[in-house]
């Protein structure tokens, strides 16, 4: 039985996509724990490029079954998408995809609230997927689920009274149209038909899995500066990306899971709003959005750039309990004459002993830096950890030393081939 978590280490777009894939080979299950639509995941093989939003990376490696756990919302319209685009790339989604009886419904509503919100005074940065509505619905105990498709009669009555409620506020508050009760049951039946197949007690399912000795990946989304409960709140997102939600996330329990693999960017970026410390708002940020193409895969919108911060990633891998990890990008840090490193964060003259989300200790704190010599060669084809020039080594001495992180992957490129394993 092998039971793995692999978690963002910063705030999301770590390249957990392409390291799930390559993991995938040797897993059984890949199971996704929470968030929605709002993630992005990029796998490139060969010349094709996917990008899976709710199903779990491991998809593309013929013999895994994959889940998408309780702790995941829906989007039926999403996740019909994706589906329909894996098969029109002759990639088998039916009979390999599970979906959790208990997983909630994004309803239309809630994508439009969100995007209320989002023009509201405060503003998130929010991908616009109804993610943050659909979760206080759950949590207000008025979420539509999964297993409602299974009876017309408590689905039009769970629509019916969050209808009476969403209605109201969008008319009275937002002066938008209202929704149609019967036209939104018709969907989401129509959508059951769909997926009707693929529902399942999905934690019953993963539990019997491990005791007959399969192995299970977990696929964070997101990543641990943006959970809810220790990112950087409230600019997060609304779920718990961080390996506690793996548990809540799936119904295998803490006791059956072996390890926190962490991914980490090689430097550090950011989509939406909130503090980032490293974030460099100058030629160096432009460079490193440019060269490492940081646009976002859910919305194609620029993600700020800045440094690689240690005092960060060392916070996060004690809050994930990260054991090994896979550094991402490397390759993208070519292109510099000098690389910086934070090390610590100074604020009021004085050297702070811990990372905290404290916003108003965030926006103020300066970072230290540890500037270190770059490497000029291009180690895109490198195929070992020996091929890497010593300046590299250096640079990924440091980060391991700095952080006390396993460095076990390294990727030097978005493709799959573009990996190597550093024991190997
Ligand atoms: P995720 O959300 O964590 O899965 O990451 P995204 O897919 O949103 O963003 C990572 C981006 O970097 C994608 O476009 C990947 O194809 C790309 N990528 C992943 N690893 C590497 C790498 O080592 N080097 C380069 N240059 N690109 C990479
Ligand atoms: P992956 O899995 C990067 C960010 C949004 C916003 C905040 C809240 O690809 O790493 P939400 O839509 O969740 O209410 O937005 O969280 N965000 C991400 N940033 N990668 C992601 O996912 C993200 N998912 C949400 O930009 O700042
Ligand atoms: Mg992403």
């Amino acid at each position: 039985m092998r039971v793995t978590v692999l978690v963002g280490s910063q705030w999301g777009d770590e390249g957990k996509g392409k390291i799930v894939d390559i993991l995938s080979e040797k897993y059984d299950i890949v199971a996704r724990y929470q968030g929605g639509a709002n993630a992005g995941h990029t796998v490139e093989i060969g010349n094709k490029k996917y990008i899976l939003h709710l199903i779990p990376s491991g998809i593309l490696r013929e013999n895994v079954i994959c889940v998408i756990g309780n702790g995941v919302v829906i989007d039926p319209e999403a996740l019909l998408e994706e589906i329909k685009i894996l098969e029109e790339n002759n990639i088998s989604v039916k009979g390999r995809l599970l979906i959790s009886h208990n997983a909630h419904l994004i309803m239309p509503y809630h994508k439009l609230l969100d995007s209320i919100r989002e023009s509201g005074d405060q503003k998130i940065g929010s991908t616009g997927r109804g993610i943050g509505p659909c979760y206080t619905d759950k949590y207000a105990r008025k979420g539509v689920k999964i297993v409602d498709l299974l009876s017309k009669e408590t689905l039009q009555e769970k629509i019916k009274i969050n209808l009476e409620e969403k209605n109201n506020l969008l008319k009275k508050i937002y002066d938008k149209e209202g929704f149609s009760i019967d036209e939104m049951v018709q969907q989401y039946i129509k959508f059951d038909k769909q997926i009707d197949d693929c529902i399942t007690d999905a934690a019953f399912f993963l539990n019997s899995a491990i005791d007959e000795g399969k192995s299970v990946l977990l696929e964070g989304a997101q990543g641990a500066l943006l959970d809810v409960d220790f990112g950087t709140y409230p600019y997060v997102t609304s779920s718990n990306p961080t390996s506690g939600g793996a548990s809540t996330g799936t119904g295998i329990p803490p006791t059956k899971i072996n390890s926190v693999f962490g991914i980490v960017k090689a430097y550090t970026t950011r989509v939406g709003h909130g503090p980032f410390p490293t974030e460099l708002n100058d030629e160096t940020g432009n460079k490193l959005r440019e060269e490492g193409a940081e646009y976002g895969a859910t919305t194609g919108r620029p993600r700020r750039c800045g440094w690689f911060d240690s005092f960060l990633v060392k916070y996060s891998n004690l809050i994930n309990g990260v054991e090994k990890v896979a550094i991402t990008k490397l390759d993208v840090l070519s292109a510099f004459d000098e690389i910086k490193v934070c090390i610590g964060y100074e604020l009021e003259g004085k050297r702070l002993k811990s990372f905290s989300t404290d916003l108003t200790r965030l926006y103020e704190v300066k970072p230290i830096y540890e500037t270190m010599p770059g490497w000029s060669e291009n180690i895109e084809e490198c195929k070992s950890y020996y091929d890497l020039p010593q300046k590299t080594k250096d640079y990924l001495d440091f980060l391991s030393n700095q952080t006390e992180m396993q460095i076990e992957i390294i990727s030097v490129g978005p493709k799959r081939r573009q990996t190597f394993f550093v024991n190997d």
